[in-house]
This record gives C-alpha cells, sequence and structure tokens, in this order.
C-alpha cells in the first residue's frame, strides 16, 4: 500500500477526488497527511472529514521564502511518501523540494500542456480561442508545468464559452484524470523514459 501526501492551497475539489477514490478502493494508497500554505484552505475540512492528519505550512509567517521552502522540505520529509500530490497548490516549489523527491511529486493543470502553462490556464485558452481544451497530470520537475505527462484528457471550447464555463467543464475531466494517474503510480505502472511517460498494461 502506498503512502500519498496532498499539497492542496484551496478548496480542495481534486483532493476531494483522489480521497473518495481512496475510499471506493480504486487507489490503492493510503492519504497520510495534507499539507497547506494557506490556513483558510477549504481542503483542510475536507481532510478533517476523511480522518486525515493536516499540516499548515502559512507562508505569511515566515521571515522569508526560504525559511518556508525549509519547512516545508521537512514536513514532506517527514509524511515518507511514496507520491507528493499537488493537488491545487498554488506556489511554485523551489527546486531545492522538487529536486528532493525526483519521479515522486504529480501536479494536475487546468490545460493542454504545453499550451497555457502558469496562472489562469482556462482564460489563456478562452482568449487565444482554441477550439479543445483539457486537462494534464504530469510528474513535476524543475520546469514549470513541464515534466513528462501522465495522461491528458479533452473537452470541448463552445463558441460562447466564459473562463468559468470552460473552467467547470475541464474540472470534471480533472476529477477523472487525476485518480487515474495516482491510481496507475500507485500499481507501479508508470515509468518515466526521457521526456515521456510509458505506461505499463
Ligand atoms: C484546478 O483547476 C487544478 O487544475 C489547478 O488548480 C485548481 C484546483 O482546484 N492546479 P481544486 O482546489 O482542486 O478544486
Amino acid at each position: 500500500m502506498k503512502r500519498i501526501a496532498v499539497l492542496a492551497s484551496g478548496r480542495g475539489s481534486n483532493f476531494q477526488a483522489v480521497i473518495d477514490a481512496i475510499a471506493s478502493g480504486k487507489i490503492p494508497a493510503a492519504c497520510v497527511v495534507l499539507i497547506t500554505d494557506n490556513p483558510g484552505a477549504y481542503a483542510i475540512e475536507r481532510a478533517g472529514k476523511a480522518g486525515i492528519p493536516v499540516k499548515i505550512i502559512d507562508f505569511a509567517s515566515f521571515p522569508t521564502r526560504e525559511a518556508y521552502e525549509q519547512a516545508l522540505l521537512a514536513a514532506m520529509e517527514e509524511a515518507r511518501a511514496d507520491l507528493y500530490v499537488l493537488a491545487g497548490y498554488m506556489r511554485i516549489l523551489g527546486s531545492e523540494v522538487v529536486r528532493a523527491f525526483p519521479g515522486k511529486m504529480v501536479n494536475i493543470h487546468p490545460a493542454l500542456l504545453p499550451s497555457f502553462t502558469g496562472l489562469h490556464a482556462q482564460r489563456q485558452a478562452v482568449l487565444h480561442g482554441v477550439k479543445v481544451a483539457g486537462c494534464t497530470v504530469h510528474f513535476v520537475d524543475d520546469s514549470l508545468d513541464g515534466g513528462p505527462i501522465i495522461l491528458q484528457k479533452c473537452v470541448p471550447v463552445m463558441d460562447d464559452d466564459g473562463e468559468d464555463d470552460l473552467a467547470d467543464r475541464i474540472l470534471e475531466q480533472e476529477h477523472i484524470a487525476f485518480p487515474e494517474a495516482i491510481r496507475l503510480f500507485c500499481e507501479n505502472r508508470l515509468e518515466i523514459v526521457g521526456r515521456k511517460v510509458r505506461v505499463r498494461k
């Protein structure tokens, strides 16, 4: 049974999808901790309901970014997780943290990478006028949203879509894609080969 640690900063609907997939036996893992940088995150309540311990590393309470990163690194090491799951973690992780867990950290991004990296990916997609959008689950490396891709799901973009319409349509797919990718990891079926991720049958 794998140990999963989740990092989330906000409402935590992807975190909830992971909790539910573990509870229903779809992901063979235990979620050992929620780590958050935001004491007001709704994800904290979701953890409470699921009996998952919470570690708050409040960015605002540290004198420097380095001090915050050291506390975060310590909390992550303490979790002794097989996989670190970034579920709407809204800070860019320092390279020391990223390098500490090579091949052991995944993120979900609400765009078909490598298009629309960074913040407000759904808004970027609407403004660009793309006809297809979606989400990407990928391993985390030093680049911004650039690590090896595990899986992607796509959705159509409608002519009248605003940012929120598209975000809602993508979010439904995120809640399918993220548990699926985490399940594959927990079943030891993912192999990183250069830029690619092979999925074993
Ligand atoms: C999601 O759109 C995810 O793709 C992005 O941040 C958002 C988090 O939403 N990284 P939630 O907190 O999981 O509801």
